[in-house]
């Protein structure tokens, strides 16, 4: 399947990288492909500069958002969370009619650590990206666990635990089921909803950090028990 991934932070690249190994055909979207391939210096979180990650998969096509956002039948949102609305919006033509993964979160580092969220309570970043683009279909999921399980589930407690889907179209929530659980190994996708219940996995997050501050892992997730 031809998919596009606008991000070239840490998700956007395990999500190419086990894409591409699937045999999809990947375009990794982000805001100036020179730049960013000439980059020298290592992200917040310490990753490595795009480039460096880029030479060790040499099968990642780099290229602008709208091309990526054009390529794909199926694309996935991998922005910083500040980023998402003025992006998406800015792609809602190559966006239209297309499902949309929303892996973000609306994280703001601007205090420090841990950070706060900018989007709470009564909204959520997913509903404020869906109210962007009204003619993509958005669907909420992943973003409640580290990337490297997001496209291995069964590399943690061999999948018994649990992933989320919000979105307002069924069709488009089927589709990301079955594709999460083809190509990434979820068994336990739990339907929230609407995309207003990204507020639910997105409020998520400041547990999620504070559990990352007391395991001094990031190799954990949910399990909902029946
Ligand atoms: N890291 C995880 O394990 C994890 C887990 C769950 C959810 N998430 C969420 O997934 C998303 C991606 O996280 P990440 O750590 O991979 O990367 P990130 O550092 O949060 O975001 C990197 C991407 O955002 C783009 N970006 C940043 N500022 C921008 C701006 N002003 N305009 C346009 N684009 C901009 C960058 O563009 P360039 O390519 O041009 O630099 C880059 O492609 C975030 O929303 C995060 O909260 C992360």
């Amino acid at each position: 399947m031809k998919i596009g991934i606008l991000g070239t932070g840490m998700v956007g690249r395990i999500h190419a990288a086990k894409l591409i190994e699937l045999g999809h055909d990947v375009l990794i979207g982000t805001q100036d492909p020179a730049k960013t391939l000439a980059r020298t210096d290592k992200d917040m979180m310490g990753n490595v500069p795009f480039g460096a990650w880029h030479k060790d998969n040499p099968k990642a096509k780099l290229a602008t958002m709208a091309d990526a956002a054009a390529h794909g039948e199926l694309v996935i949102n991998a922005l910083n969370g500040h980023a998402c609305v003025p992006v998406l919006k800015a792609l809602a033509g190559e966006l239209r009619g297309k499902d949309l993964i929303d892996i973000s979160n609306p994280l703001d580092f601007s205090k420090g650590m841990p950070p706060t969220l900018f989007a709470s309570n009564d909204t959520s970043l997913g509903e404020q990206i869906q109210a962007a683009i009204p003619g993509t279909h958005v669907v909420k999921a992943l973003n409640t666990m580290n990337a490297f399980i997001q496209v291995d589930a069964k590399s943690l407690a061999n999948g018994a635990h649990s992933s989320f889907v919000c979105g307002d179209d069924a069709g488009a929530k089927e589709r990301v089921t079955a594709f999460l659980k083809t190509a990434y190994g979820w068994e336990d996708v739990i339907d929230l909803g609407g995309i207003a219940n990204s507020r639910g996995p997105e409020m998520f997050l400041p547990l999620w950090l504070r559990l990352w501050g007391s395991l001094q892992i990031p190799s954990f997730s949910i399990k909902v028990v029946r």
